[in-house]
């Protein structure tokens, strides 16, 4: 049997994790830097209420604020990535936007931007980073945040749902096309995760998705982290084009 415990270990691998001010990016960040990653951090925001001690001070994080559903953003990102760390290994792509609303009050302009967000910035930043990734010669690793309501849309997500099911189709289609080239990609599909004032603003959805998952509670930011940190990691250098879902069984039942 070959494989150990360190195929777990990212050290001297490079990652950017999008939209990681806050909530399920930063844990994901901060997972990968446990794991021996340098991590390039995002947000279209400058404001970055998440960053452990300071981000300049520390060798092996940094910052770089860019809107990646814009192609000059997610250039200028992985260009800064690569000033900053010398190589790209590891991209997840993890910003998102969420809006709710009934399908027939969603005009042009939000579907647009909900479909910006969330499945044009993984279009652009694969396409900015997979030279890089291609020459990091350790076999590139990209994770794409997807949504459980990609196969299962509720009332008021039709549009989310549906840019979602754009980010796991798209993640397949790069499995396919991107293998060849070392280069594996996997999604995640998140269901209900916590995040400060969740409780407060949905008590009762809150309190239904515990009573309906087999395990007994709604997710954490770190749940998704962990299983983003397996699939970026050696550890699972067989699997690409899956979508893992991590929702604690919701899905199962309702
Ligand atoms: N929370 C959940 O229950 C849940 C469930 C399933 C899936 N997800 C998915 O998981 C991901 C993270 O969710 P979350 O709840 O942690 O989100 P969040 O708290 O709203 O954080 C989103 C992050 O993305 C950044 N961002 C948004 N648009 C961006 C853009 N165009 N360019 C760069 N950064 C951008 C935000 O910062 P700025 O606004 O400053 O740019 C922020 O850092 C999303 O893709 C979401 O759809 C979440």
């Amino acid at each position: 049997m070959t494989g150990s415990a360190a195929d777990f270990d990212l050290s001297g691998r490079v990652a950017i994790v999008t939209g990681s001010s806050q909530g399920i990016g930063l844990a994901i960040a901060q997972r990968l830097r446990e794991a021996g990653a340098a991590v390039m951090r995002n947000a279209r925001s400058v404001a970055d209420s998440g960053h452990e001690g300071s981000d300049t001070a520390a060798t092996d994080t940094a910052f770089h604020a860019a809107d990646v559903a814009t192609e000059a953003g997610a250039r200028a990102l992985v260009a800064a990535t690569l000033a900053r760390f010398g190589r790209l290994d590891i991209v997840i792509n993890n910003a998102g936007l969420q809006t709710r609303g009934a399908w027939s009050d969603i005009n042009a302009d939000a579907w647009d931007a909900v479909m910006a967000a969330n499945a044009r910035s993984v279009h652009l930043v694969v396409g900015a980073a997979v030279h890089a990734l291609r020459a990091s010669g350790s076999g590139g690793a990209i994770v794409n945040i997807a949504s459980v309501r990609a196969e299962r849309p509720g009332s008021g997500m039709s549009h989310y749902s549906a840019s979602k099911a754009a980010v796991v189709a798209l993640t397949r289609g790069l499995a396919a096309e991107l293998g060849p080239l070392g280069i594996r990609v996997n999604a995640i599909s998140p269901g209900l995760v916590d995040r400060p004032g969740l409780e407060e603003a949905w008590p009762e959805g809150v309190a239904r998705f515990r009573q309906d998952a087999p395990l007994g509670r709604i997710g954490r930011p770190v749940d998704v982290a962990n299983a983003c940190v397996f699939l970026a990691s050696p550890a699972a250098d067989w699997i690409t084009g899956v979508n893992l879902v991590v929702d604690g069984g919701v899905s199962l039942v309702r």
